[in-house]
């Protein structure tokens, strides 16, 4: 790897724990005003010092994030269709690299629908960004979406999917919890960041899939609804770092994220892990 894409790299991840929290703010780009992603600025401002990542858009990173923050950017650079359209796969590459080197962003990522009506354009398009991602230094992050199918999120279909991102050439590959999910680990020679997907119904199920995601070997999250739809997005998202970054257990991580709520707001620091 040529150094700006070593640095890239290095600058989403934790130089101690390896690992990262990236906060994912995108859904707007298929799903318009998700719940509490509305106003994406008024979510994201409390949230920026926790997290080691922002993925979003680029509309959403002119319109809503200051150019002074200091979070490496992921841009999500596919789309074309929306929750309303039924083949969810029929994506393609939106934003071209050379817009995110202007945007000055740390990786780029796209949606990879595998056994999908699309698959064979997502996954070539995804081929063609990375060549553009070698030539630019610029990391490719692939996502291995399901669309309206949350079904397909198990260990068989995940590992699949997976690695023929890695095989493909993504730098790291964004995908799903899974019960057996070290076997999505173990195919996958890429860092593998996880999503939370649609709400869960109590904060110790969110801190369980992120202690047993890393237990299993994941390099971390890349969530969003779990932390930003939840009554205490930033008692959530400290809980979060504490499980990915200090290996804290599900008890401690709500330990962290019960201190949080028990401190008066206006005394509750950045405290980063
Ligand atoms: C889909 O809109 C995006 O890829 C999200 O960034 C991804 O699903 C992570 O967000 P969540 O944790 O809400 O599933």
């Amino acid at each position: 790897m040529d150094w700006g894409m070593r640095n890239r790299m290095a600058r989403m991840f934790n130089p101690n724990s390896g690992h990262t929290v990236m906060l994912a703010v995108d859904h707007g780009y298929f799903m318009g005003p998700t719940r509490r992603l509305e106003n994406v600025g008024v979510t994201l401002a409390p949230l920026l010092p926790y997290a080691d990542v922002i993925a979003l858009t680029r509309g959403i990173l002119r319109t809503s994030v200051p150019p002074t923050v200091e979070n490496p950017v992921l841009l999500r650079v596919s789309g074309g269709v929306t929750v309303l359209h039924e083949d969810l796969s029929d994506e393609m590459v939106t934003t071209p690299i050379e817009e995110a080197l202007r945007l000055n962003v740390c990786a780029v990522a796209m949606s990879v629908f595998v056994g999908a009506p699309h698959e064979h354009e997502t996954l070539t398009a995804l081929g063609n960004l990375v060549s553009d991602g070698e030539a630019s230094g610029m990391p490719v992050v692939a996502i291995t979406a399901v669309g309206k199918e949350l079904e397909k999120r198990d260990a068989r279909y995940l590992s699949l999917a997976c690695r023929v991102s890695a095989e493909l050439g993504a730098h790291i590959v964004k995908t799903y919890y899974c019960e057996d999910f070290s076997r999505v680990v173990e195919g996958c020679p890429v860092p593998l960041v996880v999503a939370g997907g649609p709400k869960l119904d109590n904060d110790e199920a969110v801190l369980k899939l992120a202690h047993d995601a890393i237990a299993a070997g994941a390099a971390g999250l890349d969530m969003g609804r779990n932390i930003w739809q939840s009554d205490h997005p930033v008692a959530m998202i400290k809980a979060l770092r504490a499980v990915v970054h200090d290996r804290a257990t599900v008890r401690e991580g709500m330990e962290v994220l019960k201190a949080e709520l028990a401190t008066p707001k206006g005394t509750r620091g950045p405290a980063l892990a």
